[in-house]
């Protein structure tokens, strides 16, 4: 997506002083039967600018073919657009020198209201039929912190999700309803192999809500 001038000053100005690189765009088309609202871009992400390319975008690309649909056909985008990283000091186990590494890491509330802005944008200019969470962040952040996604996960919502307000200083509920359903993180199943189960009943939910017309 072309996100105007104003709308990426804004996030950059919110979220400096934060240990983020780099900004991936919300990828695929208006209006879509499903949009996607994952974590935040990792490595993969900022390299090639394809949202969900690394790992997890494997684990992702089965799923949604799982359900007949394609990348091309659904809107992809997350709650934080640039990369969060951890700073680690290590020793690298080949040369035994001491040397800075920085992994990939879930974003932080904090992280996620800066780049609330562009969230927003999305919303309502992509006008999707169905969003689909990815994982607690993009959960949370569109429902609030009273939803988990082991409480929540494959069981759908509808009515209003969290918007920034006028000022852009807090977030409140939007006017508009919104249809929702909680899925697992893709990278999920890597740390935990007994989702899979679950993980798989989750899309099949979705796949009839979509072919339900909802
Ligand atoms: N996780 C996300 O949430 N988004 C990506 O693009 C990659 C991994």
């Amino acid at each position: 997506m072309d996100y105007p001038k104003q709308l990426i000053d804004e996030a950059t100005r919110r979220i400096q002083g934060y240990h983020v690189e780099g900004f991936v765009a919300g990828q695929g088309p208006m209006q879509p039967k499903l949009m996607l609202v994952g974590e935040a871009p990792g490595k993969t992400e900022i390299e090639n600018h394809i949202p969900f390319s690394g790992q997890a975008g494997k684990e992702l690309m089965n799923a949604l073919q799982s359900v007949g649909l394609s990348r091309e056909e659904v809107y992809i985008t997350s709650a934080v657009r640039s990369r969060p990283y951890r700073i680690v000091q290590r020793i690298n186990g080949r040369t035994q020198k001491s040397e800075i590494v920085y992994p990939n890491r879930t974003p932080s509330k904090a992280e996620v209201f800066a780049h609330a802005p562009i969230l927003d944008y999305e919303l309502q200019h992509v006008r999707p039929q169905l969003i689909a969470t990815l994982g607690n962040i993009g959960l949370q952040r569109l429902l609030g912190k009273d939803y988990t996604i082991s409480k929540n996960h494959g069981k759908l919502y509808t009515g209003p999700v969290l918007e920034l307000n006028q000022q852009h200083d807090a977030y409140q509920y939007s006017n508009k309803q919104y249809k929702v359903l909680p899925l697992f993180h893709p990278a999920a199943i890597f740390y935990n192999r007994t989702l899979t189960d679950t993980i798989l009943a989750d899309w099949q939910t979705l796949g009839e809500l979509l072919h339900q017309k909802i």
